[in-house]
């Protein structure tokens, strides 16, 4: 039975991942020791791309659990459902991940309350195991069980940050947008764009992240550079696709979009 659930989270095909540093040495040694893992950085900088790709390298099930504020512990441990026969217990993804030897990544995790990130705990020390406490159950994580979670260093008000005891968990791993050669590098192949088009893409985006903090909350991320190449190669032409993909998803503050279509024009002219 785990079996089958496994073999559905499993990634089955090698996930494009350049990487930009020595983290796939780094992460295969805190996996080696089932460390549990945090990964630090800005919004589409390649830290859910690198973790699908360990997962396949390392040959894991990969379980992601998007965490938002409503969440509760029961949304990632499980509850007794109703049904015709009665109540019936479900498995939530945190559980199946702890019985099934799945690499369980919590992105976002910062966003779910504190009442609810404490479940890990247990899961996260010696002890690696998860108490149901609703079903009188204690769950022993399978010995490949490992956790990874994701959190954006730049958005957390003092309000929303993790308990010390929940930090010191972790082995940490900084993300950053990879310097402009290998950047130009990782747009043209997922894009399918020439590296003349890429480079230029990237440099509009380094001109974005200077204005991180002086009227933008956030620069121009990978992901985005991705999407301006994906519309440039479906032959959008590239003020317009780098207009939708790079000015307006931005900023509704209209200095800041004058700016970044000026950022634009300077590479690609009409
Ligand atoms: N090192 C890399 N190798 C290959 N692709 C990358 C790399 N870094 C970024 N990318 C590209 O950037 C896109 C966004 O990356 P990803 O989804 O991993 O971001 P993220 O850091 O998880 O962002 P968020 O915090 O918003 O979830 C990927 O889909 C991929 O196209
Ligand atoms: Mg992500």
């Amino acid at each position: 039975m785990s079996e089958k659930i496994a073999e559905q989270y499993k990634v089955k095909t090698e996930p494009f991942y350049r990487p930009v540093s020595n983290e796939v040495e780094l992460y295969q040694a805190a996996y080696a020791r089932r460390m549990p893992v945090m990964l630090k950085g800005p919004t589409g900088c390649g830290k859910s791309r690198f973790v699908e790709y360990m997962a396949w390298k390392l040959g894991r099930p990969l379980i992601t659990v998007a965490c938002n504020e409503d969440m509760t512990a029961s949304d990632l441990v499980g509850r007794f459902l109703l049904d015709k026969d009665g109540t019936k217990w479900q498995d939530g993804p945190l559980t199946t991940a702890a019985r099934i030897g799945a690499i369980c990544y919590l992105d976002e995790v910062v966003e779910a309350r504190q009442d609810t990130t404490v479940v890990i705990h247990p899961l996260t020390d010696h002890r690696r195991s998860l108490p149901l406490d609703k079903k009188g159950e204690l769950v022993e994580a399978h010995k490949d069980f490992q956790l990874v979670i994701s959190y954006n260093p730049g958005y957390q008000s003092l309000m929303k940050d993790l308990k010390q005891s929940t930090k010191q968990r972790f082995g940490a791993m900084n993300f950053d947008y990879p310097d402009a050669v290998l950047e130009a590098e990782i747009v043209a192949k997922e894009a399918g764009v020439d590296a003349d088009i890429a480079k230029k893409l990237v440099q509009i985006a380094h001109r974005a992240r200077n204005l991180k903090g002086h009227g933008l909350d956030e620069g121009i991320s990978t992901r985005l550079l991705v999407y301006a190449g994906q519309m440039i190669a479906e032959g959008v032409e590239p003020l317009a696709a780098c207009q939708m993909t790079l000015v307006t998803p931005l900023t509704d503050d209209p200095d800041m979009r004058e700016t970044l279509e000026a950022a634009v024009h300077t590479f690609f002219v009409s």
